[in-house]
């Protein structure tokens, strides 16, 4: 595994103080290829996933954990955009984000996106305290992919999250390594609370 030391400007400059993890967490493209979790690690990550809140403890996230050199790996790689299988094929595992969206019985779960997203950040976030770094993404073909996990219907996948090493920004091609090192930037808090102090 090579380290990579990351660059300072990568920690979110916040305007309150916050924890390590989420000063530190960001999303690169740049993973290292050669990277493997331990599969302890890996259990870790998943677990912090499983105990997000949820509507009702209804818990309607599920996930298809695909190592690099996988066949479920390459069945993701294939469903993604072009500019996400530029980058994406160096992450050491990929997590496909699945929501429950309904029942057995087809009674919906209103909030199954809104509770898998917050699964989803508790991993990120547990990633990150575990020295790993993750990136989501929207941009693949979820349809594609439902079908070739042969999932039931009432199971969509909703983003996948690469999980891996920070690797080297100059493996990237220009146009992602120019991103790779640009400005982190953030709305400011005071236009996002929109009533009270
Ligand atoms: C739901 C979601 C979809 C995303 N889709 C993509 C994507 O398809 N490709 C990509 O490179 N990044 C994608 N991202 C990453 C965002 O661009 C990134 O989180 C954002 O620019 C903020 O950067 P940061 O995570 O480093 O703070 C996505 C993030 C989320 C949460």
């Amino acid at each position: 595994m090579t380290l990579v030391s990351e660059p300072a400007s990568r920690r979110a400059d916040t305007s309150a103080p916050l924890i390590g993890a989420l000063v530190d967490r960001w999303s690169p493209r740049a993973f290292d290829p050669a990277a493997v979790i331990d599969p302890d690690v890996l259990r870790t990550v998943l677990e912090a996933a499983r105990w997000a809140p949820s509507a009702n403890n209804s818990q309607p996230w599920r996930f298809v954990v695909a190592r690099r050199g996988t066949s479920a790996f390459t069945a993701a790689h294939d469903a993604m955009a072009g500019f996400n299988q530029v980058w994406a094929d160096s992450a050491a595992a990929l997590v496909i984000n699945i929501a429950e969206i309904a029942d057995a019985d087809g009674n919906p779960h209103p909030w199954a996106r809104y509770d898998l997203g917050q699964a989803v950040a508790h991993l990120t976030v547990q990633a990150q305290h575990e020295g790993l770094h993750t990136h989501q993404m929207g941009g693949f073909d979820a349809a594609k992919l439902h079908e070739v996990f042969a999932l039931a219907p009432n199971l969509e996948i909703v983003s996948i999250t690469t999980i891996g090493v920070v690797g080297d920004a100059n493996a990237l091609p220009e146009v992602l390594r120019e991103r790779e090192v640009a400005p982190r930037l953030r709305k400011p808090l005071e236009e996002l609370v929109l009533l009270g102090e």
